[in-house]
C-alpha cells in the first residue's frame, strides 16, 4: 500500500514536505485511534485532530494549494478518500460505542419485576377524578361523547362567542386571568368555563350534537368553596326538535344516577346567562342535619348547575342555522359536585396535594365507575 505514493516524483516540494503527505500512513493511524478509541469523548477528541478546522487532513487539504496540478489532483483524491473512511469510521465506533453504552445502562439500571408489590398503597384516585369519570360514564350511557378544549382561550372564544360582549358585567364577575397578547387573534384568557368547548365543537362538527366536555377552568377567587383553577363539566345537546323538557328530563336522570336516589327533589329556577335562553339555574333538595348533608331529604335546596336553551346568537357564532337547529346546554361545578357526594367540607384540601388527605377521601384505581359496575361506595 505505502508504495502507492511515489514522493520521489515530486518536483515542487522538497523531500520532507512530500514525506508529510503521506496520506495512508496518516489514515492508518487515524484509523487504529479510532479503532481503539474507548469512550464517546476521546471519539470526538479524535474526529476534532483529524478533521476538525486546525485538524491534521485539513490542514493537508490547505497544503494542496502549494502542489502541481497533476500532483494535486493525485493527492487530493488521496486525503477526499482518507477523510471519507475516516468519516466513515467515526461513524461506525459511534454507534457501537452508543450501543455499548445503552447495553451498559439496561444492564445497571435493570428492574426485578419479580418483587412482590410493597404492602400498603402510597397513592388513590382523587375525588376529582373520579367524579369525572362518574358525571361521564352516566353522559355516556344517555348517548354524549367527550369533547374537550386547551385551558388557554381567547377571549372571542370564552365570551364573545357566548354572546358576551366586551361591556357585558358578566366578563367582570368572572374574575378572568387575562395572559400578556400575542399579537394575533383575540386576548388570551385562561378559561373562565368550559363553555368554549360548545363553539369550538359546533365549529368543527356537524348537528346534532351530543357532548360533554370535562375540563379545568380558572378564576381569581379563593375561600372555603371557590379555588382558583376548579373543574366544570359542559353539556351540549343539538338537534332538530330538542326542548327544555328534554333538558329537564336528562337532568333529572343524571342527578338520579348521580346521587344514586329513586327520586331527588329537584327545583329548576328561572335565572340568566348571556348564552342561554331561556335559562334556568337547577338546585337539588337535601337536609344538613346534624350537620350532616343527605341529598334527596329534608327541606334544604343546594344549586348545582346552569342551563338553558342555546342562544340563536351563540349557534350563529358556532356556523348554526337557529332557524333549523335548537338544543341545551349546562355547566356543573365538578369538584362542587365531589364535595356533596362524598361530604368533603374545604375545598382548598382538593389541591394541597396532601397524602393524608388523599388517603382519606380518594378512591381505589381499580373502581372505575361504570353504571352497571356501581359509580362508588
Ligand atoms: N358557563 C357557566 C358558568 O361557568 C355555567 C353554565 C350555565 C353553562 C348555563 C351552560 C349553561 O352551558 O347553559 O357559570
Amino acid at each position: 500500500m505505502q508504495d502507492q505514493i511515489d514522493t520521489t516524483k515530486n518536483d515542487t516540494l522538497g523531500a520532507s514536505a512530500a514525506a508529510d503527505f503521506d496520506v495512508l500512513t496518516l489514515e492508518a493511524k487515524l484509523l487504529l485511534k479510532i479503532e481503539t478509541a474507548t469512550d464517546l469523548g476521546r471519539l470526538d477528541a479524535i474526529r476534532v485532530d483529524a478533521l476538525g478546522r486546525k485538524g491534521d487532513i485539513t490542514g493537508l487539504m490547505k497544503r494542496l494549494r502549494g502542489l502541481d496540478p497533476d500532483r494535486r489532483r493525485e493527492m487530493g483524491r488521496e486525503l477526499n478518500s482518507a477523510k471519507d473512511s475516516v468519516r466513515d469510521a467515526i461513524e461506525a465506533k459511534r454507534a457501537e460505542l452508543a450501543r455499548a453504552e445503552m447495553d451498559r445502562r439496561l444492564e445497571a439500571e435493570r428492574v426485578d419485576i419479580s418483587l412482590p408489590p410493597r404492602p400498603e398503597a402510597q397513592g388513590s384516585v382523587h375525588p376529582v377524578s373520579q367524579v369525572t369519570e362518574e358525571v361521564v360514564a352516566i353522559f355516556r350511557e344517555m348517548g354524549f361523547a367527550v369533547a374537550e378544549g386547551p385551558d388557554i382561550e381567547d377571549d372571542w372564544l370564552n365570551f364573545g362567542a357566548l354572546n358576551i360582549p366586551d361591556e357585558h358585567p358578566a366578563r367582570q364577575e368572572h374574575d378572568t386571568f387575562y395572559l400578556p397578547a400575542s399579537g394575533e387573534g383575540g386576548r388570551p384568557v385562561l378559561r373562565t368555563h368550559t363553555s368554549p368547548v360548545q363553539i369550538r365543537h359546533m365549529l368543527s362538527s356537524e348537528p346534532p350534537i351530543r357532548i360533554v366536555a370535562p375540563g379545568r377552568t380558572y378564576r381569581g377567587d379563593s375561600d372555603m368553596t371557590h379555588t382558583p383553577m376548579f373543574h366544570q363539566v359542559e353539556g351540549l345537546a343539538i338537534d332538530k326538535s330538542t326542548h327544555l323538557g328534554h333538558l329537564k328530563g336528562c337532568l333529572r336522570d343524571f342527578v338520579e344516577a348521580f346521587f344514586q336516589v329513586e327520586k331527588a327533589p329537584m327545583r329548576f329556577r328561572p335565572s340568566y346567562f348571556p348564552f342561554t335562553a331561556p335559562s334556568m339555574e337547577v338546585d337539588i333538595g337535601c337536609s344538613f342535619e346534624g350537620g350532616e348533608l343527605k341529598i334527596g331529604a329534608g327541606d334544604d335546596w343546594l344549586e348545582i348547575l346552569g342551563s338553558g336553551m342555546v342562544h340563536p346568537n351563540v349557534l350563529r357564532n358556532g356556523g348554526i342555522d337557529p332557524d333549523v337547529w335548537q338544543g341545551f346546554a349546562f355547566g356543573l361545578g365538578i369538584d362542587r359536585l365531589a364535595m356533596l357526594k362524598y361530604g368533603i367540607p374545604d375545598l382548598r384540601g382538593f389541591f394541597e396535594a396532601d397524602l393524608r388527605w388523599l388517603r382519606h377521601y380518594g378512591f381505589r384505581a381499580f373502581d372505575a365507575p361504570t353504571l352497571h359496575g356501581g359509580l362508588a361506595r
